[in-house]
């Protein structure tokens, strides 16, 4: 129970990959970071100290988690010359696309930070990402709304700081509810790492040619859009008011069970949880602390997500196929109470995963054994034939 996988020489020699950072245990609904339950960092740690533990392999000592915490601070701010990229989209641009826009053209401004081959630079690229991604992210959010950019302040915590660089406007004073602040420190945690996931495998993927990281996490942006992976905390919202009313909740359950019916439950089952994600408890408990800090004492969305629990919970079908709520089935109720509208929450989903990608890229190119990704294929095509003249066709 490392979490290593041993490499299959053969036919499959990219498919799994050898790690040391996150273990997931899918039937007893584990999931460590660098062996630490995740359980445990959400409650006692902040998301800054779980990206020093994913970065460097160990929780940090005061002087370092200062240290750390300082040197991230220091890279909040954008190049100036990047905000001119935002003006360039539509309005109305979905947000994801503006981050896979922006965080590529990162890789046109900081050459110090992109000779993989320097311990150096590979750690200023890191530290690079994790503080510029809620700056990147606010301002997506702040062009799509057509409000001022706001520069980060880094007398704030990070995800004060996020949360002061979307929410605040120069027309009226705000402060960060700390408590808001505490739960999107949180979301973070859990987003940060899940072992080889689609996007966490496109980064390592384009990192093992030796590309640019700021490109390789583009690419993981670009991965994590879609609805069945990061895209479907924004699915689910939709789905749960789409539903409606708990009324309906047993019309949507059959159409998920429904071979026929391309619809499933967003939210529900999961790639590697055959059992109860656990990130997704701590976000049920997290989703109700901040509606109660707001003072949202009824939010329609909730109380369909707990019917649709209760009820898929208890149906053969989802048992049998071990048919679980994972991380986005609460994620867009938070988020949303937050203040997010839901074209953000995939955007939220890869800031916080931008450490794990990150982790993951570095331990590969740091790998002297590494060598570029080969997929293999299972060739089912025509045999080998004749090419045939056009008149003859
Ligand atoms: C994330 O990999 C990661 O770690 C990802 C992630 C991360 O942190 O990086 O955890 C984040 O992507 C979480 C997953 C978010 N996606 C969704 O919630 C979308 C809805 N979920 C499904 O699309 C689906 O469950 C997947 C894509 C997540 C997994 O699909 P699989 O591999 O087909 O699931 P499975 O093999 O367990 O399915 C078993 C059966 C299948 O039916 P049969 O072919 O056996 O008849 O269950 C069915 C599936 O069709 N099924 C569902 C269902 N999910 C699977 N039926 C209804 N509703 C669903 N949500």
């Amino acid at each position: 129970n490392t979490g290593a996988f041993t490499y299959d020489p053969g036919f499959t020699s990219t498919a799994s990959c050898e790690s040391k950072i996150t273990y997931i245990d899918g039937d007893e609904g584990t999931l460590l970071y660098r062996g630490y339950p995740i359980e445990q960092l959400a409650e006692h740690g902040d998301f800054l100290e779980t990206c020093y533990l994913l970065l460097y392999g160990e929780l940090p000592t005061p002087v370092q988690k200062q240290d750390f915490d300082t040197r991230v601070t220091r890279h909040t701010m954008l190049h100036e010359q990047m905000a001119r990229f935002f003006s360039g989209f539509r309005r109305d641009a979905h947000p994801m696309a503006i981050m896979v826009g922006v965080v590529g053209a990162l890789a046109a401004f900081y050459h110090d930070s992109t000779d993989i081959s320097d311990p150096h630079q590979r750690m200023v690229a890191s530290l690079r990402m994790v503080a510029k991604m809620p700056t990147i992210a606010a301002m997506a959010y702040k062009y799509s709304i057509g409000q001022p950019f706001v520069y980060p302040n880094n007398e704030l915590g990070y995800a004060a700081n996020f949360l002061n660089m979307c929410f605040s406007v120069p027309a009226e004073k705000y402060e960060v509810n700390p408590v808001l602040a505490r739960a999107m420190d949180r979301i973070f945690i859990l987003h940060a790492d899940h072992e080889q996931n689609a996007s966490t495998s496109t980064v390592r993927l384009a990192g093992s040619s030796g590309a640019n990281p700021f490109a390789c996490i583009a690419a993981g942006i670009a991965c994590l859009w879609g609805p069945a992976h990061g895209g479907a905390n924004e699915a689910a919202l939709n789905m749960l008011h789409e539903i409606g009313n708990l009324d309906s909740v047993d019309k949507y359950v059959a159409k998920a069970k429904d071979k026929n019916d391309p619809f499933r439950l967003m939210g529900f089952g999961h790639r590697v949880y055959k059992n109860y994600d656990p990130r997704a408890r701590i976000m049920q408990t997290t989703c109700h602390e901040v509606l109660n800090e707001l003072g949202i004492k009824d939010d329609p969305a909730l109380d369909v997500a707990i019917e649709l629990e209760k009820i898929a919970l208890s149906d053969e079908y989802f048992v049998e196929k071990k048919l679980y709520p994972n991380i986005d089935f609460y994620s867009g109720i938070t988020l949303r109470a937050l203040g997010f509208p839901a074209e953000m929450f995939t955007v939220l989903f890869a800031l916080a995963r931008t450490v794990g990608w990150i982790a993951q890229w570095k331990e590969m190119v740091e790998d002297p054994s590494q060598r570029i990704g080969r997929p293999r294929q299972l060739y089912t095509g025509a045999t080998q034939r004749d090419y045939v003249d056009i008149n003859k066709r």
